[in-house]
């Protein structure tokens, strides 16, 4: 096993990549609504946030390039020969792969996905009620509720207009999809019985829905993009690295809501139990302490549930552990998917970029 150190940096991989990203971004969510486009293009300028997205959507576009489509008989899905693009006389153009058709659509994908990103964080920020977000001002404490909610409404129409002109009904049949999911799984969240709240089962699944969902389905509309049939190896291997990404990634942050600063995350910390929400951490302290589990189900109404939850988290030797231990099975799939695909310096990129999620600090 090679060591994590020598393998590509993914972030250097993409960055000339995304430099033309945050520029046409601007123009994309540029509307005749001052108001609107000023919300909007906030989030797209200084306060870019880590791009976690968008450079994993480009290195998996740079790892599908290189390997050829597999011929699969009666694929459900039409992609409107998107096979034949990027290929010559048959052989896969790996070299021309920046700046073909295929690349730059798959590019788009990428500032679409970080669209809806940005329209479900100001979103989200609304309902949880949370002031700060990437350092500053959360868009509804900068202007109000109202501009918030329209601004998100604004980047979600934004974003599906771009999706509609990549002329890939497959393609947007996926992404509609990831939308629906990113709902589903913030109104489970809002919905839950008190058993379920209790449940790792529950957690995992909302977490996919919330958050999974969107990577996932993007990693397979790249592979499909890059002209991989829909039931590939390849475009399986990507949608099952993203879903095994996502999970980590939410994992981690949850961890990080207990273990980090609100000044590194730069938004609030300590906020999911505030909002009556049990994370892995506190779920295997309520596996190892029952006093717990009546606190969960009641989401922390009363007071001094918070701080005895707390207190019983820190007391443990194993739940944190444990919840790190989740992150990083995850992490371990993902890797296990990405190694599907053929070897290249982007697949590379993508494991060392595994390893970062699990062990990011913000
Ligand atoms: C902030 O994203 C959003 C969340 C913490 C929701 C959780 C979902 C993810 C983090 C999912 C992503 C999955 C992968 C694999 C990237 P962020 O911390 O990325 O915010 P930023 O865009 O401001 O950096
Ligand atoms: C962050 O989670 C929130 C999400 C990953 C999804 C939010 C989705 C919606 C609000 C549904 C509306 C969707 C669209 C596309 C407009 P978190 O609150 O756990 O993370 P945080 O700590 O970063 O706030
Ligand atoms: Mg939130
Ligand atoms: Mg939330």
């Amino acid at each position: 096993k090679q060591k994590i150190e020598t393998l590509p940096d993914p972030f250097s991989m993409v960055e000339k990549e995304l430099q033309p990203f945050s520029d046409s971004i601007k123009e994309l969510v540029s509307t005749d609504q001052p108001i609107l486009s000023m919300a909007a293009k906030h989030f797209f300028e200084k306060r870019h946030g880590k791009r976690f997205r968008p450079t994993i959507i480009q290195l998996i576009a740079k790892a599908v390039a290189a390997c050829h489509p597999e011929e699969i008989e009666g694929d459900r899905w039409e992609y409107s020969g998107a096979s034949k693009i990027g290929m010559e006389g048959g052989k896969v153009t790996v070299g021309n792969h920046q700046g073909s058709d295929v690349w730059r659509k798959q590019a788009q994908l990428g500032q679409i996905v970080e669209m809806i990103h940005v329209a479900s964080l100001i979103h989200d920020d609304v309902l949880d009620e949370a002031d700060t977000r990437r350092g500053g001002e959360a868009v509804h404490k900068l202007y109000s509720n109202k501009v918030a909610v329209l601004a998100g409404d604004y980047l979600l129409a934004r974003a599906s207009v771009l999706l509609a002109r990549l002329e890939n009904t497959a393609v947007v049949q996926i992404m509609a999809t990831a939308l629906e999911s990113l709902v589903a799984g913030e109104i489970m969240q809002l919905k839950s019985s008190p058993d379920e709240l209790l449940q790792m089962e529950s957690y995992l699944r909302k977490s996919y829905y919330k958050t999974a969902s969107l990577i996932c389905y993007a990693c397979r509309s790249v592979a499909l993009l890059g002209g991989h049939a829909y039931g590939s190896t390849v475009a399986t291997a990507c949608e099952e690295f993203g879903f095994h990404m996502g999970l980590a990634f939410q994992i981690q942050d949850d961890i990080l809501d207990f273990t980090a600063a609100a000044s590194i995350l730069g938004k609030p910390a300590l906020a999911d139990m505030s909002l009556g929400l049990s994370t892995a951490p506190i779920l295997y302290a309520a596996q190892e302490f029952p006093h717990l589990r009546p606190l969960v189900k009641r989401r922390f109404k009363e007071q001094g549930d918070k701080q005895t939850a707390l207190e019983a988290l820190y007391s443990s030797d194993t739940a944190m552990d444990k919840a790190k231990d989740l992150a990083q099975f995850h992490a371990q799939k993902a890797v296990d998917a990405l190694l599907r695909l053929p070897p290249s310096e982007a697949r590379d990129a993508l494991l060392r970029l595994t390893y970062v999620v699990i062990t990011r600090k913000k």
